[in-house]
């Protein structure tokens, strides 16, 4: 006869009565006549009752049920406030699918080890949790630019040149030839802008960064969009809504997933307001007076300064106009001989930079310029040039790191937490 088993949180649902649950053993304790086992599955933990009255002849194997024991269970649910989930399961029968070694995650141990172990690590209620959110946060930036109009564009990971600057590109052999990881999409999503006028991307990005810090991956994903027609207040406008957005799918969607990690909710909530907007030089100027910290005009804004300016404001900020000097090849002058089109947005609570973007430089010898000058040869950016040639328009596009923006709804200090398995400079591994 064929099973049919509901999940966890559907028989929890349900609440009495019969149900058939399978998953695995996330804690277990027993006496001489009882056995708790909680069970846990994609959608929730219920506590498990083993009566030894009941099961005189298999009391041997659910002895020897221990920590991630894969297993069906049949039995009665009710209501139980005493319980972590507040109901227990009255076992009436059960199969033992795959039995578990002794579990080498069983109490708090080192981050280290936990990376070691972070294929097993990844069953833990934290991680589940979070993969939930960064699910729901991939699902929301992807229907925040549906809704929008836009087309979802595969850009090639491959690519023949950088564009974010040559210091953090991953070289590959590539037949006989060399190629790079992507830094971004942003060159291939800007020529698909002259046919599908408005799209995205949600895309593996690489950078070889050789700094160890609780905010840079070697691999991540990139969520991108490039629109035509829209200027840097478009962007903006877009950048605003769209975590206004993904906030509050979050807050509406995984709930429980929040409070499992111990999130203060109240602190995001307050990101749904409109976002403080400021340029560099006014940001400069607040720190200063506010803070007493001198940046010197020109200087890129660091993580310190960062954190800083986060904790005068409770939504994101976005920083517009930062020194054309010191931006990469394609941002545009904005007129005033010393700034370029272009916005950083900062995310509340010290959690750093989330989206970078900018206008589109559309001046070919501007831009050669600038890449002669990072030792970089004009002609084999042909294609970008191509652009400019056949009907150029102003355009204008960002990208967001997921893992920031997750590391930051879920209050989480270091975005190798906010992906399964994270790389960076001395962690490749498992
Ligand atoms: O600011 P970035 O470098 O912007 C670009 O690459 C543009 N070409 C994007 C565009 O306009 N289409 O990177 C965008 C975002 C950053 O704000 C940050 O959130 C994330 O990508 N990011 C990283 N996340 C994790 N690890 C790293 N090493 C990251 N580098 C950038
Ligand atoms: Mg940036």
């Amino acid at each position: 006869m064929k099973q049919t088993f509901s999940s966890i949180q559907e028989a929890i649902k349900k609440g009495k009565g019969k149900v058939s649950i399978r998953g695995w053993a996330y804690r277990e304790r027993g006496s001489n006549n009882l056995k708790f086992v909680v069970l846990r599955d994609s959608s929730n933990i219920v506590q498990c009752v083993f009566k030894k009255d009941n099961f005189k002849n298999q009391w041997d194997e659910i002895d020897k049920i221990q920590v991630e024991t894969s297993m069906e269970i049949h039995g009665k649910i009710s209501e139980d406030k005493r319980a972590p989930t507040g109901y227990e399961l009255q076992v009436e029968d059960f199969k033992i699918v795959g039995e578990s070694d002794s579990f080498p995650i069983n109490r708090d141990l080192g981050p280290e080890f936990l990376l070691d172990v972070r294929h097993l690590y990844l069953r833990s209620r934290k991680l589940t949790s979070v993969m939930k959110i960064r699910h729901t946060i991939l699902q929301a930036f992807r229907d925040y630019f549906l809704k929008e109009g836009y087309f979802e564009f595969t850009p090639p990971i491959l690519q023949p040149t950088q564009s974010e600057g040559g210091s953090t590109l991953f070289e590959v052999k590539y037949y006989k030839e060399k190629m790079y990881l992507a830094q971004t999409w942003q060159l291939y999503g800007e020529a698909s802008v002259f046919s599908l006028e408005k799209t995205f991307c949600m895309s593996p990005t690489f950078r070889a960064e050789k700094s160890k810090t609780s905010r840079h991956l070697s691999e991540f994903i990139m969520a991108e969009m490039e629109a035509a027609w829209v200027d840097l207040d478009g962007l903006a406008d877009h950048a605003e809504n769209l975590l206004r957005f993904i906030v509050k799918r979050v807050l509406k969607e995984r709930k429980e997933e929040l409070n499992i990690l111990e999130r203060d909710i109240k602190k995001l909530k307050k990101a749904d307001a409109p976002f403080k907007r400021m340029t560099y030089s006014e940001v400069l100027e607040l720190l200063e007076k506010k803070d007493g910290m001198k940046v010197e005009w020109g200087k890129d804004l660091r993580t310190v300064e960062e954190d800083k300016l986060s904790k005068h404001f409770d939504t994101p900020i976005i920083i517009t106009h930062y020194p054309e000097e010191i931006m990469a090849f394609y941002k545009p002058p904005s007129g005033d001989g010393k700034t370029a089109l272009c916005m950083d947005v900062i995310a509340p609570e010290g959690y750093g930079e989330i989206i970078g973007g900018s206008q589109r430089d559309l001046d070919i010898k501007r831009m050669s310029e600038k890449l002669k000058k990072e030792g970089e040869d004009p002609k084999d950016y042909q294609f970008y040039w191509d652009l400019r040639k056949y009907g150029s328009v102003p355009h204008s596009g960002f990208g967001m790191g997921i893992e920031r923006v997750v590391a930051w709804i879920c209050g989480i200090d270091n975005v190798k937490e906010a992906i399964a398995f994270p790389r960076t400079m001395t962690r490749y591994s498992p």
